[in-house]
Order: C-alpha cells, then sequence, then structure tokens
C-alpha cells in the first residue's frame, strides 16, 4: 500500500451545460477536471496552480466531498472516500478541513470567535463547554493570537487575523489535511508572508499536509514541497516544486515561471508570455489543449492529445517535445509552419 494520506487517481468532474450557453442548442459539458492524478505524503504540501478556470476549485470541493467525481477516485489512507458513511465520513470531515480565500464570507458573522472555532469540536468530540473553551484558547495561541480573541467577533479583526482564526478552527480538531483554496491571495504582501511562515510552522510542529492552491506561481512554488501545473482540467506538469520552478519542461509551466519573473533593468530576452486566451473549457482545442498558444506547437500537438509520462524518477510532463526520440525535432514556433 502506498504511504501517500491522499490519492486522487483518474479524477474526472464534468458539469453538464444548459442549452442556451452553447452555439446551436447542443448539449455539452464542461470538463472541469479531466483525469486529474496525484499525491499527497503525510506532512507534505501539494501545491496546484494554474490560470483562472483551470480546475483547482473544483478538484478541492471533490476532495472535500463537497461534490460527487464524475469518474476516479479519491482515497484517503487507502479508503475510498465516495464510499464513506456515518462514523467513517465523520471522521474523514474532521480528518480533512477547508481554508477558504475569504475568511469574511466562511466565518459567521454572528458567532464569537470561541463558537466559531469550537463548533468542530462540538459536532466532532464530546467534549465539555469548559474543554471546548479551553481547546479553542490553546488552538488560538498555535496560530499567534491570544485566548481573550475568543470573546470577540469576526468583524473586530483584520483581515490577516480573520485567516488565522480560520485556520485556527481547521485545525481545533486535529485535522490531518488543510484544503487551503487561495487562503492568502487576498492578503496584503506582508500579512501575506506572515501567515505563510505560521503554515509552515504549523506543519512543521504537526505534520499536518496541505493542498495548497493558488495561482501566484511563486507562493505557491515556495510554499510547496510538489506542486502541480494544471491546464484546463489537466495536469501538465508535476514535480519537485524546486526542480519545476528551476528548470520548467512544460511550455506552458515555462511561459507561467517568465511571466512571474520580474524583469530586470536592461535584461535583453523577452520573457516567453503566454499568449492568446483560455480556450473555452466547453469546446476543448483537439490534441494537446495548450497548443493553440503554445510557441513550440508542432503539427502531431493538434492531433495527439499527449499524455503525464515520467522524464525522472520526480517529474511528469504531458508534451510531445518530451517524448524521447524523433519528436523533438520539429520545434519551430507554430507560425513559422
Ligand atoms: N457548478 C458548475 N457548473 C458549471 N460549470 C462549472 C461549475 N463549477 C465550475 N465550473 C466550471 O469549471 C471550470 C473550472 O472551475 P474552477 O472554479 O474549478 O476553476 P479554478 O481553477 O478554481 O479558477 P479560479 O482561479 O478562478 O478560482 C470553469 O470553466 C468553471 O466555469
Ligand atoms: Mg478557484
Amino acid at each position: 500500500m502506498s504511504d501517500a494520506l491522499l490519492q486522487i487517481e483518474g479524477l474526472q468532474k464534468y458539469y453538464p451545460v444548459r442549452k442556451e450557453r452553447l452555439f446551436g442548442g447542443s448539449r455539452g459539458q464542461v470538463r472541469a477536471v479531466d483525469d486529474v492524478s496525484f499525491e499527497i505524503g503525510r506532512g507534505e504540501t501539494f501545491g496546484l496552480v494554474g490560470e483562472s478556470g483551470c480546475g483547482k476549485t473544483t478538484i478541492a470541493k471533490l476532495v472535500l466531498r463537497i461534490e460527487p467525481p464524475t469518474a476516479g477516485r479519491i482515497l484517503f489512507e487507502g479508503l475510498d472516500v465516495a464510499t464513506l458513511r456515518g462514523k467513517a465520513l465523520l471522521a474523514y470531515r474532521r480528518n480533512v478541513q477547508a481554508v477558504f480565500q475569504d475568511p469574511y464570507g466562511s466565518l459567521s458573522p454572528r458567532l464569537r470567535v470561541r463558537d466559531i472555532v469550537g463548533e468542530v469540536l462540538e459536532i466532532h468530540t464530546s467534549m465539555t463547554r469548559q474543554q471546548v473553551t479551553t481547546r479553542v484558547h490553546e488552538v488560538l495561541e498555535l496560530v499567534g493570537m491570544r485566548p481573550e480573541h475568543a470573546r470577540l467577533f469576526p468583524h473586530e479583526f483584520s483581515g490577516g487575523q480573520r485567516q488565522r482564526i480560520a485556520i485556527a478552527r481547521a485545525l481545533a480538531a486535529d485535522a490531518r489535511l488543510l484544503v487551503l483554496d487561495e487562503a492568502v491571495s487576498a492578503l496584503d504582501v506582508s500579512i501575506r508572508a506572515q501567515v505563510i511562515t505560521l503554515l509552515e510552522e504549523l506543519q512543521r510542529e504537526l505534520g499536518v499536509s496541505y493542498l495548497y492552491i493558488g495561482h501566484d506561481l511563486a507562493t505557491v512554488a515556495h510554499l510547496s514541497h510538489r506542486v502541480g501545473v494544471m491546464y484546463l482540467g489537466r495536469l501538465c506538469e508535476v514535480g519537485e516544486s524546486i526542480e519545476v520552478s528551476t528548470a520548467p519542461q512544460h511550455p506552458y509551466t515555462q511561459a507561467l515561471f517568465a511571466s512571474a519573473l520580474p524583469t530586470k533593468p536592461g535584461d535583453q530576452r523577452e520573457p516567453l508570455a503566454v499568449v492568446g486566451e483560455v480556450p473555452s473549457a466547453l469546446q476543448l482545442p483537439t490534441g494537446c489543449r495548450f497548443h493553440p498558444r503554445c510557441p513550440h506547437a508542432m503539427d502531431r500537438c493538434s492531433a495527439v492529445e499527449p499524455v503525464l509520462q515520467p522524464t525522472s524518477t520526480s517529474r511528469r510532463v504531458s508534451c510531445h517535445l518530451m517524448t524521447a526520440g524523433s519528436e523533438v525535432v520539429g520545434r519551430e514556433p507554430a507560425a513559422a509552419r
């Protein structure tokens, strides 16, 4: 059996769309997540990165069992999450907690912090009121807040403090995996750095795993041990963050990292930009989904969809350029063909 905490195998989520959203009134479906597989180890952070609409939040919803997958499996400690019922499902909900982008929206404005953070303990444990309060104080201190903050309401805090409260709530009942969907994206840069440092410290102390979702590549790569780059519902590159960020192999990853780097004065090189619009997830391009925007596209790319293949022991990439042998020959840009 794998030592992974969470295993995702061939995960798909297709949303049916109403006729009026499509030309010609035909039926269709949005392939929000289309055959995605990855694992998260114990105490590991796996980052998911990609442009808006590529399917990151959909994966979060499937992992959190907010929605069922169209196909594929999610295994938590080897158990198929879709089959969990009763006590086993409650245990899963206790073990897997979420922190979203907007803590103000996800923290009930009418409840005091004590009740927001304590709710998960009231649902999942048989602690007395006093024990819950004691644990709330403890977990508030763990996230750098003070016990007396338990008496206050969410609006009495800054954005960074509210996100600390959301993290405290997620950790109160000893969660094993936190799903952090754009959890620091809305914060100011300096506050964001503090919350990231807190997340790193908490992981070292508690051994908790993170599924860290974001579109700011630098932040995702910094916080994650391994990273998966998504494009239109699929992973196009998966590997160690340090390797993916210093030597990206997929043209899309290369473009994402190039556009994330500040241009140095006097630097004559043109950054490789991701050109064009993201195609619609309703009408996907033939062959490689990235080929209409790829500067290296070859004939094969519009005809055959590449699959994720290992390029080293720790890296998988879905790109015809990476396939060994003769295919590396037509590296001309699409426009030159
Ligand atoms: N309930 C739904 N019904 C129909 N389509 C949906 C639904 N939820 C998501 N989608 C579509 O699925 C695709 C993936 O959406 P998702 O929210 O997962 O993207 P994302 O990567 O989280 O984007 P962002 O960075 O903007 O948060 C998008 O095309 C979106 O419009
Ligand atoms: Mg999202």
